[in-house]
């Protein structure tokens, strides 16, 4: 009988302490999430050196409590993964300090996550059946691309964001409007009561030959039409926060729908925080039936930055003996 493979998955990159234990790819047994909103919320974003410290503060704690909820004890994990290419610097260390430790003192393979890579898998973790090739659209806070996945690790960029990424811009724009921090799932909130065609914002790039995204712009032209009409009797945040969403989640589909149809393909993959957004969901569920493609996302607790997708690229990396040493190094933003 074939053996179990458990890759214990580290993810620190940005505000969330992550450590997760998945079985043989696609099994979560444990998934901890130590989510740092309550620090940075009185400042509008993240502040990266109390993030680095919080991380430093927690990470034991996510680690116990990873073990006990996968009900199995550290010496049956297989190989250490963790995000080590993507994040803020002073908090990859700390995570790829704890991942050079466990694996040094349990005498197991180290394994290299890029941050992205990670949202990539964790759609294959919700759903293995998916189909190589297909499209990826990942979209949070820190990154959003188009990419086609022809392969396990053979992925070729098609689309990048030029300035603001998709979850940067619902964040700003809530920021702007005073409604917390992060601004994304509060916007997907309270646009449920709004009426989406109110305000004519701008689709960035749609009409381009290109695959690639634009949100900065946006962004700018939402705070000036706030600023013009807050004060108006008529003004209502549900209807301007619906209007916002609406002219993301077009734009997002239009350029994927346009990819799918130059690269002949008929699946694609929505990842990353934005993908929690349901206008997105439900506007590309609406697409794939008029268009007659297949959209997959990952279950909503695997949209945001969490350890189990490190642990799912691990598993696949682990199966080619892709293994680094201790001079493992981070990277803000090493390419994909
Ligand atoms: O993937 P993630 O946790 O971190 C990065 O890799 O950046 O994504 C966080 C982003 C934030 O910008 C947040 O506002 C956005 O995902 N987000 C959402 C929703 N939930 C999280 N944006 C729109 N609608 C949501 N429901
Ligand atoms: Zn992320």
């Amino acid at each position: 009988m074939k053996k179990d493979i458990f890759i214990l998955g580290i993810e620190t990159s940005c505000d969330d302490t992550s450590i997760s234990i998945v079985k043989n790819g696609t099994e979560i047994l444990s998934n901890v999430v130590w989510n740092q909103n309550k620090t940075h919320e009185k400042f509008g974003g993240i502040v990266p050196e109390l993030g680095a410290r919080k991380h430093l503060q927690v990470i034991n704690f996510v680690l116990e409590e990873a073990v006990r909820d996968a009900e199995i004890s550290l010496q049956e994990i297989s190989a250490i993964a963790v995000n080590n290419q993507k994040g803020l610097i002073r908090s990859l260390v700390v995570g790829v300090s704890a991942a050079k430790a466990l694996s040094m003192s349990l005498n197991i393979p180290l394994i290299s996550v890029h941050h992205i890579e990670g949202h990539i898998y964790s759609n294959i973790l919700s759903h293995p059946e998916i189909k190589f090739p297909h499209l990826c659209l990942t979209v949070s806070g820190g990154h959003n691309l188009l990419v086609l996945i022809n392969n396990h690790f053979n992925y070729e960029i098609i689309g990048n964001t030029l300035d603001d990424a998709a979850g940067e811009a619902f964040d700003k724009v809530a920021r702007y409007l005073d409604l917390g921090f992060p601004g994304g799932p509060v916007i997907d909130k309270i646009s449920k009561a709004g009426n989406s065609k109110q305000i004519n914002f701008p689709r960035p790039m749609l009409d381009q030959d290109n695959f690639d995204f634009s949100f900065s712009g946006l962004k700018t032209e939402a705070t000036r039409i706030y600023s013009k009409l807050k004060d108006s009797p008529e003004f209502k945040v549900e209807d301007f926060s619906a209007s916002f969403q609406q002219a993301v989640v077009d734009t997002l589909i239009g350029k994927s729908v346009k990819a799918l149809k130059k690269y002949n393909l008929n699946t694609i993959s929505v990842v990353g925080g934005v993908s929690a957004n349901s206008k997105l969901r439900d506007e590309f569920e609406r697409y794939s039936k008029q268009y007659n493609f297949k959209v997959y996302f990952p279950d909503i607790k695997l949209t945001t930055d969490n350890a189990a997708m490190i642990a799912s690229v691990g598993y696949f990396k682990f199966l080619n003996q892709d293994f680094s040493d201790l001079n493992l190094e981070v990277f803000t933003n090493n390419p994909l």
